[in-house]
């Protein structure tokens, strides 16, 4: 699998910033929470793979690692734009997302190279998994979504999907086999499981607050509770494949879902059709700068 930068430009229309999921806003906003930790978790994954850059021998994972670092600027320059959005609507993205700079920096700070990786391969077994998810089940995005943003999202899962084992198979290229490799893979995925998602959950609440046209705040998180645990149930589908992280042989690849790929060059073309179909004036100049 040989993961290929695209340079690809969603129309996200900033007036649906807030609203833009057929769920409502509680869910969008679970959504752009997401979203939040992309421009500093992406560089993150980036830099811990180029640190092993050149202990890379084989030259297909060499260019595997330039198609992965590739797709990644990419999406962290859509979700800087994406980001900014909600930071205009009114929604802290640009307080919060300094918080995941500040964490990740200190991580970059106070752990070896060897964990940092080890945190990117546990981060992106979720990107997998959540890509994996939506790819899987309409119902994630849903049918009367804003089309823009159920696009951003589906090209990002599509190639997190395609370069799923990338940072894995560097992992395993210069890290030495034994118990001390599997303890170190599999406590970041506990305690990246209990920091991810404590973050997740505070985030999404200081979006709900702080978003004036939301009403029903607090029953409004029941819709969330069912799109995540009852139907379609993200998190509670992603179950057997957290705990597939666990095996000692495990590989991204045993969950083989490459068919899914073929949908990447439709996706574009609708990509570029609603992009021209929403005019020039789709992006203001401020946000192209961010590019
Ligand atoms: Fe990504
Ligand atoms: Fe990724």
């Amino acid at each position: 699998m040989m993961p290929v930068r695209r340079d690809v430009h969603p129309h996200l229309p900033p007036a649906r910033i807030s609203d833009w999921h057929e769920r409502g806003r509680h869910v969008t906003h679970f959504i752009n929470a997401l979203s939040i930790f992309f421009p500093a978790g992406e560089r993150f994954f980036m830099d811990s793979v180029r640190n092993y850059r050149d202990q890379v021998k084989d030259p297909e994972l060499s260019r595997a690692i330039a198609g992965f670092i590739g797709q990644e600027a990419m999406h962290t320059r859509e979700h800087i734009l994406y980001n900014r959005l909600m930071e205009n609507a009114g929604l802290p993205a640009a307080a919060l997302d300094r918080a995941v700079w500040k964490l990740l920096d200190l991580l970059r700070k106070i752990l070896p190279r060897s964990w940092q990786l080890a945190h990117t391969i546990a981060l992106e077994h979720y990107t997998a998994m959540l890509a994996g998810g939506l790819l899987q089940d309409s119902r994630h995005m849903g049918s009367r979504s804003e089309a823009g943003y159920m696009q951003v999202w589906t090209w990002h899962a599509l190639e997190e999907t395609e370069h799923k084992a990338v940072a894995y198979d560097v992992w395993n290229t210069v890290m030495k086999p034994g118990p001390y490799r599997y303890f170190v893979r599999t406590f970041t995925m506990l305690s990246t499981t209990v920091t991810f998602w404590a973050m997740v959950f505070v985030f999404h609440i200081a979006l709900v607050m702080a978003d004036k046209d939301c009403r029903n705040k607090l029953p409004g998180f029941g819709s969330v509770m069912r799109f995540l645990w009852g139907s379609p149930g993200v998190l509670r589908k992603m179950i057997p494949e957290w705990l597939s992280y666990f095996r000692p042989g495990f590989h991204p690849w045993d969950d083989d879902n490459r068919a899914e790929l073929a949908r990447i060059a439709p996706l574009i073309a609708e990509i570029e059709d609603t992009a021209r179909r929403a005019g020039a004036s789709t992006r203001a100049p401020s946000l192209r700068s961010a590019a």
